[in-house]
């Protein structure tokens, strides 16, 4: 597997991937502009196909988790955890300190993702994200990446 910075040109194959692993994917418009921002965009990529994205920002040693997807076709498959690894490691070569994230409350594969990398949680949002017949809070949750 490789990992590697995404470009405008990934476009199709991220949206491809947004569109069928969530249930609230995020808009073109949106995926647009990450795709531009250097540093923001990674995917995960086997045998030439992308087969993951993720999403960060890092602000004053602050970094964010904004978007982690894989492919339906390949979830369970280990990749979610290669490309967090693999973004600790840039965050952590980039000198950031905390990395945060937030999730829906009933998302176990990601949480249990989480947790098993060291993510501690630090808080919730009521109510944060829309479900199909109401809301669901958001776990916040934070990486201390500087010993
Ligand atoms: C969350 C997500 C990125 C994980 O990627 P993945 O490639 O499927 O995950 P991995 O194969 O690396 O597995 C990571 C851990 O999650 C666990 N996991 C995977 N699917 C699971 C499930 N359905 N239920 C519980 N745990 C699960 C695995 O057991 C694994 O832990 P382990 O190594 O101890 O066995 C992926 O499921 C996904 O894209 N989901 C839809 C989008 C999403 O929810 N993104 C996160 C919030 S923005």
């Amino acid at each position: 597997m490789e990992f590697r910075a995404a470009g405008p040109e990934d476009l199709a194959a991220v949206m491809s991937i947004e569109r069928r692993a969530h249930f609230h994917p995020w808009s073109e418009s949106v995926i647009r502009r990450y795709l531009q921002k250097p540093g923001s965009a990674w995917v995960a990529q086997k045998e030439g196909t992308v087969v993951g994205w993720a999403v960060i920002t890092l602000i004053a040693g602050e970094a964010e988790l904004l978007m982690i997807a894989v492919d339906p076709n390949s979830q369970g498959q280990g990749i979610g955890r290669a490309l967090m690894n693999f973004l600790l490691a840039y965050l952590t070569g980039q000198h950031a300190e905390q990395w945060f994230l937030d999730v829906r409350e009933s998302n176990a594969a990601a949480i249990h993702l989480y947790e098993s990398m060291g993510f501690c949680l630090a808080g919730n949002r009521p109510n944060y994200y829309p479900t199909a017949d109401g809301h669901e809070d958001a776990l916040l949750y934070c990486l201390d990446l500087q010993p």
